[in-house]
């Protein structure tokens, strides 16, 4: 029996859009109708998790007999069975890299020390198995105060060949991304970006939406930490739902990113080639700012609806210094994540009421994943009503 989505047939290509983005649908079962027809039933990859998170926790689950895939392409799983051999597999079982990403047409991946001697033959399951894919490069976490992962490149597909361990100057890391029908540049070696906060970004869309009809008018939306505009694509593009936008980084390769996001979003005049400082055209505040310094300039404070901080180990730190720029006369939101000791989520909840200090505020705080075997990373929705 398996694990699948009952999902309505108009909403079945964002679903699958965001279960890829996560590696949460099924590579061996296929998406087949529903007795009712209005519905697909979205088979769930085993390593989903069982709570689904926002947007798609609002789905109903039905647990069936799955429909086998079609598609003959192997998994890279028994690819790299018949290269390295049944008994390696099952050596290393729970060492082997499960996960990945994709970002465009690159797959990042994280490898064990101990399967390192097996790299060659991982790499090449993974792209057999996944034929899309131009470029693999082994993620090394992030890194710095810009958060930039470090990122080499493992191997590269040229004319249906591969080549191990290509240059890093031999390879192109820029690319688009598509989430939810916007188009973002982004470039992992330059700027954070992480196709895996998918899920966040559409809450926050559904959170703007619920905050817009509260105040009856499009809000003011305040991104001090954008990097390349993830999060502001999904809310930038919708008919109405904005007002202004303050798009911020300190990171200046990423507001490079954002200015040729920006141009593809809005127009091409919208910002100069060579904008760099924090200046304000057509509604849109954008350019490099240490978001520290935000509050130093009154014509941004008490100004904004929502305030979006990804910035998830200095999140409670940023907290009091931002919250000048909030609109308080008016219903506010604020969506972040943070990083948080398992043992001590009900103290930071307590900590974040303190910090807001207003008696119509609600700060909902919800581990999403273990960040290290001690700490959670969650994500954050405080209200202010
Ligand atoms: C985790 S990334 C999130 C980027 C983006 N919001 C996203 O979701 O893709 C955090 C970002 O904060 C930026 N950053 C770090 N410290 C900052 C500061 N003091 N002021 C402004 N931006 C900062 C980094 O350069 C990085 O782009």
């Amino acid at each position: 029996m398996n694990t699948h989505l009952v999902i309505p047939n108009h909403e079945v290509q964002g679903v699958i859009e965001l279960l890829l983005s996560e590696g949460w649908l099924s590579q061996t079962l296929r998406i087949h109708p529903h007795e009712s027809e209005e519905f697909r039933l979205v088979p769930l990859d085993s390593g989903a998790p069982q709570n689904l998170p926002p947007p798609l926790d609002q789905y109903p689950i039905l647990v069936t007999e799955g429909k086998p895939t079609q598609n003959r392409r192997p998994t890279w799983q028994s690819v790299l069975e018949e290269l390295v051999g049944a008994e390696t597999i099952e050596e290393y079982e729970s060492i082997w890299p499960a996960s990945h990403e994709f970002i465009g047409d690159m797959m990042l991946l994280k490898i064990e020390e101990e399967v390192r001697i097996y790299e060659e033959q991982i790499v090449k399951s993974k792209m057999e198995s996944h034929p899309h894919v131009r470029l693999v490069l082994e993620d090394r976490g992030v890194k710095g105060e810009f958060r930039v992962r470090d990122l080499r490149p493992m191997a590269l597909r040229i004319n249906g060949q591969i080549k191990h361990n290509p240059s890093s100057d031999a390879v192109e890391t820029r690319v688009e991304v598509r989430e939810s029908g916007n188009t973002i540049i982004c470039d992992p070696t330059l700027a954070y970006y992480s196709s895996r906060l998918q899920t966040e970004r559409i809450q926050n869309v559904i959170e703007a939406e619920a905050l817009r009809e509260k105040i009856g008018a499009p809000i003011a939306v305040a991104d001090p930490f954008c990097g390349v505009g993830p999060a502001l694509a999904h809310l930038i593009n919708r008919q109405h739902l904005t007002s202004q936008i303050l798009a911020s980084d300190l990171n200046p390769e990423a507001i490079n990113i954002l200015n040729d996001n920006l141009r593809r979003w809005r127009g091409c005049n919208f910002v100069e080639e060579n904008q760099t400082k924090l200046q304000f055209n057509k509604d849109i505040w954008s350019g490099i700012q240490d978001a520290r310094e935000l509050p130093n300039n009154p014509d941004l404070l008490g100004r904004w609806n929502m305030l979006i901080i990804n910035l998830p180990h200095l999140f409670s730190e940023f907290l009091p210094l931002l919250l000048p720029l909030m609109d308080v006369t008016k219903p506010y939101v604020i969506r972040g994540r943070l990083v948080c000791r398992h043992d001590e989520i009900y103290d930071k909840h307590e900590q974040l009421m303190q910090q807001i200090s207003s008696p119509n505020a609600k700060v909902v705080l919800d581990p999403r994943r273990d960040y290290s075997p001690i700490t959670s990373l969650c994500s954050v929705t405080i209200k202010n009503s």
